[in-house]
């Protein structure tokens, strides 16, 4: 038997919604540090500065602290971008969830509870002018529930939302590094459909990508 339940959004839900989603989007930072250091580029800069350092203070002890410090500040600003992610979400459709999602027939949040705790959470909207795609959003899974098949249940909530309003396309965008989320799409059947580098500099650098997964509705 299922160990949770989903129902609607209520106002009372609100700073656990947010707090899981800044969770589930925070813990992808030592993912994406341990991609970047695989990068060959990325192993290119550090093997360079560090023969620099080496050259011009010719001290391997020097050159070892300071390439630590440059790694330290890489992780900062790669915690900084991911912040400011989260703030940007949280001041965009998640600062009025009630406004967002359940003010339209069209649009719709879920969450999973378990013995009152909000444990998982998943949200729909019509994509701006579209009366065929929807989007699904924000979908997230606190860390000591996973691999229960919540996940799924949320997935197949939004699904079947999307199919009784007689919309033909579910689609969302996940970034390259959130393996879970991929694997979980390709087993419902949702295939990718786009793969775009993010257009920033270090996006650039790093070859960064977002990634489209589209579900076709079935009649
Ligand atoms: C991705 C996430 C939502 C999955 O939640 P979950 O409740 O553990 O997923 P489920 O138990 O429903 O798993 C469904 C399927 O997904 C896949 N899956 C889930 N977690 C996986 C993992 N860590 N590794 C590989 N596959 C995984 C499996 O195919 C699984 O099916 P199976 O159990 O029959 O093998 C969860 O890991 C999460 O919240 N991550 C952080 C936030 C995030 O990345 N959200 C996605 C936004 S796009």
């Amino acid at each position: 038997m299922a160990e949770f339940t989903i129902r609607v959004y209520k106002n009372r839900d609100y700073n656990a919604v947010r707090i899981l989603f800044a969770e589930g989007m925070l813990e992808h930072i030592p993912a994406t540090c341990a991609y970047l250091l695989k990068l060959p580029r990325a192993q290119f800069v550090l093997f360079i500065s560090f023969i620099t350092l080496l050259l011009v203070s010719r001290s391997y002890l020097l050159s070892l602290v300071s390439l630590a410090v440059v790694f330290t500040a890489g992780r900062r600003l790669l915690t900084k971008e991911y912040h400011q992610y989260v703030d940007k979400c949280e001041r965009e459709d998640l600062l009025d969830i009630e406004e967002s999602y359940m003010a339209s027939n069209n649009s719709c949040f879920w969450v999973a509870e378990s013995n009152g705790r909000v444990i998982g959470m998943v949200g729909i909207q019509s994509a701006p002018g579209s009366s065929e795609v929807m989007l699904l959003r924000r979908l997230s899974v606190a860390k000591d529930q996973r691999h229960k098949g919540m996940a799924k249940a949320l997935c197949t909530k939004v699904i079947d939302f999307a199919r009784q309003r007689g919309y033909k396309t579910v689609t969302l965008e996940t970034s390259m590094i959130q393996h879970a989320a991929h694997k979980l799409y390709e087993t419902m059947g949702f295939q990718k459909t786009d793969d775009k580098v993010i257009p920033s500099l270090l996006g650039r650098f790093a070859n960064f990508s977002i990634l489209t997964y589209e579900y076709k509705i079935k009649e």
